[in-house]
This record gives structure tokens, sequence and C-alpha cells, in this order.
């Protein structure tokens, strides 16, 4: 019976030997994935970073001559000439929102984050001020809850809620009664963020693709936009440890929440 015991004891610490180099010799391959995902990673970002530098300034000479043209040549061109010309600087200008929108997403990868205590409701109330200065004739209510703290990078945390809450300003601005929340939720325990608003909501059926880049569940003409925003959001996100997600169905409005 001994000898049984024995046997098995060694056939079993055999086994576990084996698997232990098994699973070894498997982290060392996910580690190498790792490591050449995020040399990839960085790479495309720095290809992004100068490709969007480089086209700006092409940009900016395309609009600036054919205002010259506009102003200095207004009477030869004639009304449709002018025309033709206005839609060329409003194309440039869209583009250029595009390029910086681009050069911020690929800026977030490469910055460095800095973890200290920020005040989201502060951001928050600043970030709602600012959106009413610039678009007085629109009313909308603001929910703020106070004293709102977390831990986390200040500058990215501003961007953050400066879309989130960019955003719930757009796409209220079809709905008679626009509000916008900011506040927190329990979640699994901790503490979620959240932003919410009763605009124009979105199929849950594409919740995880407002995400990506260049993802709009929304038509330019009906709600201009360059689909960059809650990538950059979620790199910040992400960057932080934290997680995003939303809930949202058509007409009724959407929440944004995250951890950080
Ligand atoms: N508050 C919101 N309500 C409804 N849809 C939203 C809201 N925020 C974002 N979305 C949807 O997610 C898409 C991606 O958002 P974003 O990356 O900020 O791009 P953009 O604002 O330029 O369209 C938007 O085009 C829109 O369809
Ligand atoms: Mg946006």
């Amino acid at each position: 019976q001994n000898r049984a015991l024995r046997e098995s004891k060694e056939g079993l610490e055999q086994r576990v030997a084996e698997r232990t180099g098994e699973l070894e010799e498997r982290n060392e391959a996910l580690r190498h994935n790792s490591a050449q995902l995020l040399a990839a990673n960085t790479e495309l970002d720095a290809f992004a970073y100068s490709v969007s530098h480089d086209l700006r300034a092409p940009l900016r000479s395309i609009d600036g001559f054919s205002q010259v043209l506009l102003e200095d040549y207004a009477a030869q061109l004639g009304e449709a000439g002018q025309d033709s010309l206005r839609r060329v600087r409003a194309a440039t200008q869209r583009m250029g929102i595009l390029i910086d929108d681009l050069l911020k997403l690929a800026r977030v990868t490469r910055a460095e984050i800095r973890a200290e205590p920020v005040d989201l409701s502060d951001l928050a109330r600043d970030i709602a001020a600012e959106l009413q200065r610039a678009t007085p004739e629109r009313l909308v209510e603001f929910a703020i809850a106070p004293h709102l703290k977390a831990q986390g990078d200040p500058r990215l945390l501003r961007v953050v809620l400066d879309n989130l809450l960019r955003n719930s300003w757009k796409y209220t601005a079809k709905q008679a009664r626009p509000r916008i929340e900011f506040g927190s939720v329990e979640e699994n325990g901790g503490r979620a963020f959240m932003v919410r608003d009763n605009g124009a909501g979105f199929d849950m059926k594409y919740a995880d693709k407002l995400f990506g880049v260049f993802q709009r569940l929304h038509s330019a003409a009906e709600f201009e936009g360059t689909g960059i925003g809650l990538a950059t959001v979620r790199r910040i996100i992400n960057r932080h440890g934290g997680r995003i997600w939303a809930e949202g169905a058509v007409d009724q409005g959407a929440t944004f929440y995250f951890t950080l």
C-alpha cells in the first residue's frame, strides 16, 4: 500500500513539474507577444502624430489662400465661385478639427500620467460654465453633485469630463428641456462616476462601438463630430486603470459611467 502511495505521489509530482514547465513556456510567449504589441502601438501612435502634424501646414495654406481669393477676387469669382470657395474653407476647417482630435488622441498615449487628488465636481462645473458661455442662447439644466474627488492626472481627467459633457451638450441640442447630470453611483462595492443626459441617446446594440476611433452612431448632418472623442476618453481611463461603459436608448438619453 505504501509503495502504491509513493508511486502515485511521484506520478503527481512529475505531472505538476510538466504542467509548470508548459505554463512557463506559455507565459514567456505571452510576454513576448505583449512586448511586440506595445512596440507596434507606440509606433502607430508616433506615425499618427507625425502625419497629423505634417497635414496641418498645407491645410493652413489652402485655407489662407482661399480666404485671399474670397477677399481680393470676389467680383471676378461671382456668386457661384465664392460659394465654392466657402465650401473649400468649411471643409478645411472640418479637417483641421479632425487633425487636432487625432493629435489629442496620440498625445494621450504618450503623456506621463501623474496621480494627484482631483476634484471632479469643480472640473465639471468649470466645463459646464465654459459650454454655457460659448452658446449662451441654449438653456441647459446642469445637476452637478458636489465634492466628487478622485486620484488621477488633472489635465487628462479634464479631457475626459470635457468630452463627456460636451457630448451631452451636443446630443441634447434637439431636446426641449435638456438636462445634464454629473454624479456617482455604487458599482460592485466601489464607486463609478457618471455623466447622464436626456438627449438623442443611442441603440444599446452599438454600445461597445462608441469607444472606437471614427465610430459614430449619428450622422454629421444630424450632429457634427469626428468620432474621436470617446476613443480618447477610453484611453485615458484605461491608462488610469479604470473602466468605462455606456447605457442608452434612442431618444431616451445616454449615461456614461467610468471608474478610476
Ligand atoms: N451623450 C450622448 N448621447 C448620445 N450619443 C452619444 C453621446 N455621446 C456619444 N454618443 C455617440 O457616440 C459617438 C462617438 O462619440 P465621440 O467619440 O465623442 O464622437 P463625436 O462626438 O465626434 O461624434 C457619437 O457620434 C454618438 O453617436
Ligand atoms: Mg464627442
